[in-house]
């Protein structure tokens, strides 16, 4: 019988425990987490300046990405507040916005915690405003269609016959392919900043790359031809701020470096001695 007791008694105390442990967590849920964050507003529409608005959240009730955030306020908070997203996972590269300075993808950055101070989100910097955080990206567009992004070749193959490509070579696009087009580095790019109507920037270079180095290719000379002047290429004075701020972690800076390196060697064909670091 003592035993039954001494049992009894170590449940209840186990009881006790459990339920204190419940009403500790129930107590620290219930306590906001509260972030403020400040967006670039400016709608076209209205007759007003841009401006920057605040907005809090509890993060209780909010997913752990800035995307997450500015959906929370978009759906319970402010209906007008207007940004691109669609796949929310790192893949399209619709909700490229600079974050507390940095030039990133809302979907997988999460919400900084650490601070107390509110997290500001602008636009993609040196772009043309469509509206909040939408900017405009004719112009990028433009100039990714200008280096022909697909396949070029003398005699197409018919139908479903594919054209083969070595394991080796198919590596030397691993880096490449990866590329989401966010336009993160251009916009990042000092020199696409001040000559981007003449520059193409990182992104499109490192695509225009791709194409140059596949295998499967044979517009290499005319694709090369098209870059070979004073602002397509020679803009780029490999600062790096690309690379850094790439959210897919690729290095359009060295793709960039690896085009100079084949322009060069064939402007030293057409022009043995020529100083090419001048061009830069
Ligand atoms: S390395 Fe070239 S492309 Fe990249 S940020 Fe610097 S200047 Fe721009
Ligand atoms: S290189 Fe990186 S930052 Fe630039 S467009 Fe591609 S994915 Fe975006
Ligand atoms: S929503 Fe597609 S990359 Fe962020």
């Amino acid at each position: 019988m003592a035993k039954e007791i001494k049992l009894f008694a170590q449940c209840r105390g186990l009881f006790s425990q459990v339920r204190h442990l419940h009403a500790t967590a129930a107590v620290a849920a219930a306590q906001p987490r509260l972030k403020k964050f400040q967006i670039y507003r400016w709608n076209p529409d209205a007759n007003e300046k841009p401006h920057m608005q605040e907005y809090e959240l509890d993060l209780n009730s909010c997913g752990p990405m800035v995307l997450d955030a500015l959906i929370k306020i978009k759906n319970d908070v402010d209906p007008t507040l207007t940004f691109r997203r669609s796949c929310r996972e790192g893949i399209c590269g619709s909700c490229a916005m600079n974050i507390g300075g940095v030039n990133t993808l809302a979907c997988i950055s999460k919400i900084d915690t650490s601070s107390s101070s509110a997290t500001k989100i602008y636009p993609l910097p040196h772009m043309y405003v469509v509206k909040d955080l939408v900017p405009d990206m004719n112009h990028f567009y433009n100039q990714y269609k200008s280096i022909q992004p697909w396949l070029q070749r003398d005699n197409e193959k018919i139908g479903s016959q594919q054209y083969l490509q070595s394991v080796d070579d198919r590596k030397k696009l691993d880096g490449l392919y990866e590329c989401i087009l966010c336009a993160c580095c251009s916009t990042s790019c000092p020199s696409y900043w001040w000559n981007g109507d003449r520059y193409l920037g990182p992104a499109v270079l490192m695509q225009a790359y791709r194409w140059i180095i596949d295998s499967r290719d044979e517009a290499t000379a005319n694709r090369l031809e098209k870059l070979r002047d004073p602002y397509s290429v020679y803009r780029c004075h490999t600062i790096m701020n690309c690379s850094k701020t790439c959210p897919k972690g690729l290095n359009p800076g060295k793709a960039i470096a690896e085009i100079k390196k084949l322009l060069s060697g064939i402007i030293q064909k057409d022009k043995p001695g020529l100083d090419t670091a001048a061009l830069q």
